[in-house]
């Protein structure tokens, strides 16, 4: 009696720890909305993972039996949680997309590895009871976890290889003929394997499957362009969490299954954002349309570009009453938020109002620009969205854009032909004077020309933004 008791109050505690981590995981999502509360969403779901993992140490029981190997898991979990914490301190910001890839990859390779280690489990348990074949839930639930965790494991690898600069892109298009056979073989695979007869010991086709998992993760990615892979990470992140959430099914465990869920949603949103603030199809970018196209859009070789001189800039910007900064991916390039913020701060105190203009995909990654700004203690209020921004052009004296070019690009508007047609911009040219920050005329992600650039309304300011915004700073302390 006295046993029962405390096996049943010590499952009711891991099951309202798993809720508990479950609301944990849900409210840091929420808070991880916002740049302001992003940083305490981020410990508040840690903390539910953090307490799922400790009370299912404790707790979790087996036949009655209490977890075993409990040293082997608290040395893998410090030496995890080491690495995890010494990459995230060392990573640099323009960086990170690469770091996700690689923790995004390494929670595929968990989820493939439990179903690799609890198939053979299955498949010996059926065996001694006699049964024809291995169709139920858990069948389903170990391979799929297998076949998207091992796709989600070679694919994240091959894009951090990617956006590192160490793999090149391999368009050709006898890949999407393999790509399509390995996808149907896949599913036709998993079908076969789940209507064999247990045998014991014979693991041969869940080994197959695995390899061709990940062969397939492979050449799914590979003929993906390089400057595309945070759209697919994003993707093969939302395979990981469904992949997680396969393990928690397997294993009734409900943090991970909750968990695994909002991953794998919170991913497939994000997907579909970043698709559509490009204007984009993820098809399209799965097939790479974009940057390869380069040649489409318009430019006319008679316009001209005017330049700016430091000193007229300085005089413009001090005596303006509104002002909007544009950031873009070359401002995290030249690492020059923190002058950008002292320019900012210098022309508040002389009764300058400066907002940012974040556009939703500048950078290389979602919110790039909020973590960027951020991180030079740029206050949130100042940081304006897109159609917000846009609604307050007409009375802004100055727009600066700063290692911008698609975000900013007017081809988005009055082009059809353009790739990027119909992708929302900030709307520059709707203020009063445009100064553009960047070293050349060189086109942006998408390799195509910016006519705004040559507009009457636009002058260029050539150089490394960083060593720009230094000299500017200088120039207009010194009027
Ligand atoms: P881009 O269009 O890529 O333009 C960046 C510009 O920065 C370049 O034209 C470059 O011109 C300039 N630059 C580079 N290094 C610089 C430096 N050291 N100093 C000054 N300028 C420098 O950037 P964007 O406007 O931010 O647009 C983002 C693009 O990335 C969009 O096309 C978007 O669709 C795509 N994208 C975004 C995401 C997310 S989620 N953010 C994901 C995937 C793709 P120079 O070489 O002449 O200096």
């Amino acid at each position: 009696m006295e046993t029962i008791q405390t096996f049943t109050s010590e499952l009711s505690i891991l099951e309202i720890s798993y809720l508990v981590a479950s609301v944990l995981f849900i409210l840091g999502l929420k808070k991880l909305s916002h740049p302001a509360t992003a940083r305490s969403g981020n410990l508040w779901a840690a903390a539910g993972m953090g307490a799922a993992i400790l009370f299912t140490i404790l707790f979790h029981q087996k036949d009655g039996q209490p977890i075993g190997n409990v040293i082997w898991i608290v040395v893998a979990l410090a030496i995890g949680s080491f690495m995890g914490w010494y990459a995230s301190i060392k990573v640099k910001m323009t960086a990170m997309p690469q770091m996700v890839s690689i923790f995004n990859g390494m929670g595929g390779a968990c989820a493939a590895l439990i179903s690799m280690m609890e198939f053979p489990k299955m498949q010996d348990h059926l065996a001694q009871t006699g049964a024809a074949h291995m169709l139920g839930g858990e069948g389903i639930a170990i391979l799929l976890g297998l076949m998207i965790g091992g796709v989600s494991f070679a694919g994240s690898m091959i894009a951090f290889g990617k956006l590192d600069g160490r793999i090149g892109d391999f368009k050709h298009p006898i890949l999407r003929i393999i790509n399509l056979t390995f996808l149907v073989g896949l599913f036709v695979a998993l079908v076969l394997i789940l209507f064999m007869k247990p045998e014991a010991g014979n693991n041969l086709p869940i080994y197959l499957f695995a390899v061709a998992a990940l062969i397939y993760g492979v050449t799914f990615v590979m003929p993906i362009g390089g400057a595309d892979m945070p759209v697919v990470i994003s993707l093969l992140n939302s395979f990981t969490g469904v992949a997680a959430a396969m393990g928690g099914f397997l294993y009734g465990n409900q943090a991970m299954l909750t968990g695994g869920i909002l991953v794998g949603s919170s991913g497939t949103i994000l997907t579909i954002l970043m698709c559509r603030a490009m204007n984009r199809s993820l098809l399209n970018v799965i097939i790479g349309a974009f940057g390869v196209a380069g040649a489409a859009g318009t430019e006319d070789g008679d316009k001209t570009v005017k330049e700016i001189s430091l000193s007229d800039a300085a005089v413009l910007l001090s005596y303006s009453q509104k002002i909007f900064i544009v950031p873009g991916y070359g401002l995290a390039v030249a690492q020059a938020q923190h002058l950008c913020h002292e320019l900012d701060n210098l022309l508040a105190s002389k009764g300058v109002e400066v907002k940012y203009a974040i556009h939703p995909v500048a950078g290389r990654m979602p919110g790039h620009m909020n973590v960027l700004l951020a991180e030079a203690d740029v206050p949130y209020e100042k940081l304006v969205e897109m159609e917000d921004a846009n609604n307050e052009m007409s009375n802004t004296d100055v727009v600066i854009v700063i290692g911008a070019n698609d975000v900013v690009n007017p081809a988005a508007e009055d082009d059809p032909s353009s790739p990027i047609y119909g992708m929302p911009i900030i709307k520059a040219l709707d203020a009063k004077n445009v100064i553009v920050m960047k070293r050349s005329m060189a086109a942006g992600y998408a390799a195509i020309p910016n006519n705004l650039f040559y507009h009457q309304k636009n002058r260029m300011l050539f150089g490394d933004a960083k060593a720009t915004l230094q000299k500017l700073v200088a120039e207009i302390k010194s009027l």
